[in-house]
């Protein structure tokens, strides 16, 4: 292939990576996007392997094949309620790739060239494995493998401090020309400060780290692309590391938390993540008839959609629901809460899949003033972006994060199957509340009821 060839795919490439970002910021475009997201991948592939090694053009169109397979039985098999593990995955993938491109440029030139290139790929090999080792933890940590807890040990504080002492020596010693076996050490030490960086963080945090190694995945692609003299790697890493830490911001911000809080806190305090123990206080609870009572009468119904809706895989019944009530001339809006479930727009997806009209996703800010006027608050599957601890409890995991407003609302119906506690494994006072009532049961069930019951009323 030509140089101009190679220049115009790249240039092809990289448009259809801005287009493809452009269109994931809206449910209505997002489908699209992914779509010429992928095209841009492919083409990036394609025309990188032509470049760099036309004679193993067979061998790496195999590699698409095998890779693009697992990708695709991947995301197809995945849970909705998954997909932040699988996220996580490929961005230690991603890390991994970057890391060992870097280990493997510095063992065939010996270690030896421009301080500025050398420099360059041991910070690849330190990014790019801390990357790795903190994503499989991530992982482990939402698959339940290990504890979600923060993990913390005596001593952590000395020995983190070390790791990033040697990982920084060695990322200098590396530029100045020393033995390959540096370079294995740098990788070693960074894998160690990987884990060190995740072990400590637990809970609601966990997501948030996601977004966070996504963009470092992101920042090892651009260095590697550095490495390599790959304008395209450098596009591509550049887009992901920005796109990863605009999103880390905004996760961080919608829980009212700093990063810096997110990722050293249990070093200095108390854990992150309550207890998953069933409260045994008191609660009013009723059956499918009472509800729909309460439902089919009020004038408006603000729904506040969680967690368990997706769990569930509710989102079709509950749509069911709305569609009944608004044929009794019942007003319905639903309250999205930018961190309600377990990954950014995972509510905005689940409804959107459900045809739920756009127009009656109502954000935070919007909905908030509205639920004074509403009859019923009709919490599906949510728990902590309610819970009322976020203003009345400081200490608490959630002090600090803005909430849905539920409580304002003239009653407050809770769709959930036992008193266990939210993600962040706190009480929620308003379960205990004169105007609330609870149903228990499967969330898709308790809909289904719900929907006989008041087309019987
Ligand atoms: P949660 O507070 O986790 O509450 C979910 C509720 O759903 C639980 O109380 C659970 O109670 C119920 N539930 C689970 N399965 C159910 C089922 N099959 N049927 C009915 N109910 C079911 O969820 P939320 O209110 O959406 O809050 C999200 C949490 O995730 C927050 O702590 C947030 O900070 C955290 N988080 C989210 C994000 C993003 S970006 N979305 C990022 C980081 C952290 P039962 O077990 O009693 O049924």
């Amino acid at each position: 292939m030509t140089a101009t060839g190679a220049s115009l795919g790249y240039l092809l490439a990289s448009v259809c990576f801005i287009v493809a970002l452009k269109g994931l910021s809206s449910p209505k475009s997002a489908r699209l996007g992914n779509a010429i997201g992928a095209a841009g991948a492919l083409v990036a592939v394609v025309v990188v392997s032509l470049v760099a090694r036309p004679d193993r053009l067979a061998l790496i169109l195999l590699a698409i094949l095998v890779g693009g397979a697992i990708g695709v039985i991947a995301a197809e098999r995945v849970r909705m309620t998954a997909m932040p593990q699988m996220v996580a995955l490929f961005n230690g993938v991603g890390g991994a790739a970057g890391a060992l491109v870097a280990l493997l440029e510095l063992a065939e030139t010996g270690g030896r060239g421009d301080v500025d290139q050398l420099a360059v790929a041991a910070f690849t090999v330190l990014i790019g494995s801390v990357t790795f080792s903190g994503s499989v933890l991530t992982f482990a940590k939402l698959q339940e493998l290990v504890t979600g807890r923060p993990l913390i040990f005596p001593g952590m504080r000395p020995v983190a401090a070390l790791a990033v002492a040697g990982a920084l020596a060695a990322g200098i010693l590396v530029p100045i020309g020393t033995p390959l076996v540096v370079v294995v050490l740098l990788a070693f030490v960074s894998l160690g400060l990987g884990l060190l960086l995740v072990l400590p963080v637990g809970g609601a945090d966990v997501p948030i780290v996601i977004s966070l190694l996504n963009a470092f995945s992101g920042i090892t692609v651009t260095a590697s692309g550095y490495v390599l003299g790959n304008v395209l790697m450098i596009v591509a890493g550049t887009l992901v590391g920005a796109s990863g830490m605009l999103l880390t911001k905004l996760m961080a911000n919608a829980m009212g938390r700093s990063l810096v809080n997110i990722m050293f806190g249990a070093f200095a305090g108390p854990s992150t993540l309550g207890s998953t123990v069933e409260t045994d206080r008191p609660v009013r609870s009723a059956g499918p008839a009472d509800i729909a009572i309460l439902l089919g009468y009020a004038r408006k119904v603000i729904v506040a959609p969680g967690y368990g809706l997706a769990v569930a895989q509710a989102q079709h019944t509950l749509r069911d629901l709305t569609d009944e009530l608004e044929r009794r001339g019942v007003t319905v809006e639903y309250a999205i809460h930018p961190v309600a479930g377990r990954m950014p727009g995972h509510m905005n997806v689940l409804l959107a899949e459900a045809d739920v009209p756009y127009h009656k996703l109502k954000e935070m800010s919007v909905i908030n003033p509205e639920f004074r006027t509403a009859d019923v608050a009709l919490v599906v599957g949510a728990n902590d972006v309610v819970n009322p601890a976020a203003h009345t409890t400081p200490g608490s995991p959630i002090y600090g994060m803005p909430i849905l407003a539920a409580e304002d609302a003239a009653a407050i119906v809770f769709l959930k199957r036992s008193l266990r506690p939210g993600f962040a494994g706190i009480d929620n006072e308003l379960l205990h509340g004169p105007k609330t009532t609870l149903l228990f049961g499967d969330a898709k069930d308790s809909l289904a009821n719900l929907v006989a019951a008041v087309k019987a009323l």
